[in-house]
């Protein structure tokens, strides 16, 4: 039922390309439009829409922090991202006018059901992006839009989280069509893009032989930090959550800005700190900031691990490892961004003798408040 690997996790992380195809299969036409005829909510009712609000836990929370900024980008709505945990207890502000979005692959976590229940009696409409047919956060919010990963066995999230990120760009996508706001060369390009990722996704698997010596290098280590920008900060967060699951290491993920207000204190010598280096094309502001970033962190001792799209020749100098990833968008780019972080925390865990699939205190999905 491995189908030929050790782990259920290695197996789903191989399984990315697909799951990502089949996601996108038959949402956009050939003309490039997208079709999400499953949405219930009509696009009269999504053209009202003044606010997005996005619940979720955990791995799925990060796809949501990285849904912010497309739908912000592509529609100009704004969009909050909130732990659904702390939503519900803070008296949050809900009209009918604002669309909540609950991100879970189980469909059965609590928290993020009892979020949707309480934005349903404010008014509010919930759009679930699940990954398990009929389950309770599907079957309670007013639409929803499956991602089409397949079942996802390991704990840790890998696949479920690359289509949550797919069924993301789809809504801001859609959002953005509806409403006609910024519907130009961009958002066509983006879209054609989007069609072809599935490949890139696969370059990528193709290429992780040096990540998995590098994770195995770093098995003795205590601390890993995660570094990143924009929509590479999530990625981050992303990488550090997964270490920390299956590796049992402290781990955590940053902006890289904000750096020099505190954790640039945690630098020590051989200190391993992964970046994800936004590209280098678009927004190079950001990209010559992190280059600065790295800098920082070598002078003071960090072994610095760069994440980086080929061709991006400004970070090499300062890389103790380069990671390479191809060319994308750069808000597509958490899609090929974080695999590497999965293979790494995966094989980091074997290394360290820890049970991949199964890790101590983790249930596959969250049934208690
Ligand atoms: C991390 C992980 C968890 C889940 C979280 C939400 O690898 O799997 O953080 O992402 O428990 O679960 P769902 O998406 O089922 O609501």
């Amino acid at each position: 039922e491995k189908g030929g690997y050790d782990y259920f996790m290695l197996k789903e992380i191989a399984e990315q390309p697909k799951a990502v195809a089949d996601t996108l299969l038959g949402r956009i036409d050939a003309a490039g439009s997208l079709t999400l005829d499953e949405l219930r909510i009509s696009a009269a009712e999504l053209r009202e829409v003044d606010k997005v609000v996005i619940v979720a836990c955990g791995t799925a929370f990060h796809a949501g922090l990285i849904a912010k900024y497309a739908i912000e980008h592509w529609t100009r709505i704004p969009c909050e991202v909130e732990l659904a945990s702390e939503f519900r207890y803070r008296d949050p502000i809900l009209d009918p006018r604002t669309l909540v979005i609950a991100i879970s692959q189980s469909g059965e976590t609590m928290d993020t059901l009892m979020a949707l229940r309480h934005a349903r009696e404010q008014g509010s409409k919930v759009l679930a992006i699940c990954n398990t047919n009929g389950s309770t956060i599907p079957r309670e919010s007013d639409a929803v839009l499956y991602t089409h990963a397949g079942p996802e066995v390991a704990v840790a999230s890998t696949k479920a989280f690359l289509t949550q990120l797919v069924a993301c760009y789809l809504v801001a996508l859609y959002l953005g069509q509806v409403r006609g706001t910024k519907w130009g060369d961009e958002i066509q390009a983006v879209i054609r893009d989007l069609s072809k990722i599935s490949c890139e996704v696969e370059r990528v698997l193709e290429t992780m032989e040096p990540v998995r010596d590098l994770a195995r290098s770093l098995a003795a280590k205590n601390t890993v930090l995660f570094l990143g920008r924009h929509v590479g900060y999530p990625v981050a967060l992303e990488g550090a959550l997964k270490l920390k699951e299956l590796a049992y290491m402290h781990a955590e993920g940053f902006a890289a800005g904000e750096l020099k207000h505190g954790p640039i204190a945690l630098i020590e010598q051989d200190l391993p700190v992964v970046v994800v280096a936004p590209s280098p094309r678009g927004r190079s502001v950001l990209h010559d900031k992190i280059v600065s970033n790295i800098q920082e962190i070598r002078a003071r001792g960090a072994r610095t691990i760069v994440i980086a799209e080929e061709g991006d020749e400004a970070v090499a100098p300062y890389a103790d490892h380069l990671i390479r990833i191809p060319a994308t968008p750069t808000l597509l780019q958490p899609l090929v961004a974080t695999v590497p972080l999965q293979v790494f925390a995966c094989e980091l865990a074997t290394a360290r003798g820890n049970e991949v699939d199964q890790p101590r205190n983790l249930a596959k999905s969250v049934t208690v408040e």
